[in-house]
């Protein structure tokens, strides 16, 4: 049965799909089977007669264990607006969720899973993705984006992550600006003031991510 963690942000487009594949590729160097999962997600696009989302194409890509589509993502909605929303019609269920990574943590050494949105953005509108976390039972990691913000997006975050019954891993910096100034000042203010480690930094890339560098777990 493999390990494996909760990717969330302080918010929806922070860096958690650029965190995920960093750390698909970090668990691949170590010569580990590695999978995705980006259990729920809007904004997806018909190919093949499939709605299928961005996020978990590239998962798919990187992953080095092959496994069907569905499996990585099991609830792919065509609205680009919230999962409570843009599902409506065919809502989340938690145990179609706990199938698909059961038969992801089976075949694998690691499975990173990425959440839609924050950590208290609904699923539906009886639950959230921290509700998720805790019913996978996985240690979570927060991405933190290093912009104008980002201490107080940061500790407000993990506050939230701190109140909720998972473990917290810790937090990882992405480098989301090219030229952000006191980029290094803000990451030290965040690590003294977050509870839970720094696990590493995802330098600023531009251009499509191939093979991502980066190292983690220090
Ligand atoms: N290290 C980086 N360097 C440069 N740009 C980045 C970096 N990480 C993320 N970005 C850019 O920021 C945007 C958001 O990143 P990403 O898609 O990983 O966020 P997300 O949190 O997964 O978003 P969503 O909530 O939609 O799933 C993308 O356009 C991505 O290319
Ligand atoms: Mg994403």
């Amino acid at each position: 049965m493999a390990s494996g963690y909760f990717i969330t942000g302080t918010d929806t487009g922070v860096g958690k799909t650029t965190t995920t594949i960093a750390l698909i590729d970090y668990f691949k160097r170590q010569g580990k089977r590695v999978v995705g999962m980006k259990p729920v997600a809007s904004g997806c696009v018909w190919r093949d007669g499939y709605l299928q989302n961005e996020d978990a194409l590239l998962i798919l890509q990187h992953a080095n264990v092959a496994l069907p589509y569905e499996i990585i993502n099991p609830y792919a909605y065509e609205l680009p607006v919230s999962p409570h929303l843009a599902g409506a019609e065919n809502p989340v269920r938690l145990e179609v969720i706990q199938a698909c990574f059961k038969r992801l943590a089976d075949d694998s050494d690691w499975v990173l899973v990425e959440g839609a949105g924050g950590w208290y953005s609904p699923i539906t509108p009886a639950f959230d993705n921290a509700d998720l976390a805790v019913m996978l039972g996985l240690p979570v990691i927060l991405v933190v984006p290093i912009r104008l913000g980002c201490i107080n997006q940061g500790r407000l975050a993990m506050s939230a992550i701190n109140r909720s019954e998972v473990v917290c891993a810790g937090w990882i910096a992405v480098c989301i600006e090219p030229n952000m100034p006191f980029e290094q000042e803000n990451i030290a203010f965040l690590e003294n003031s977050l509870e839970s480690p720094l696990l590493g930094i995802v330098p600023y890339q531009s251009g499509i991510l191939v093979e991502s560098s980066g190292n983690f777990f220090p």
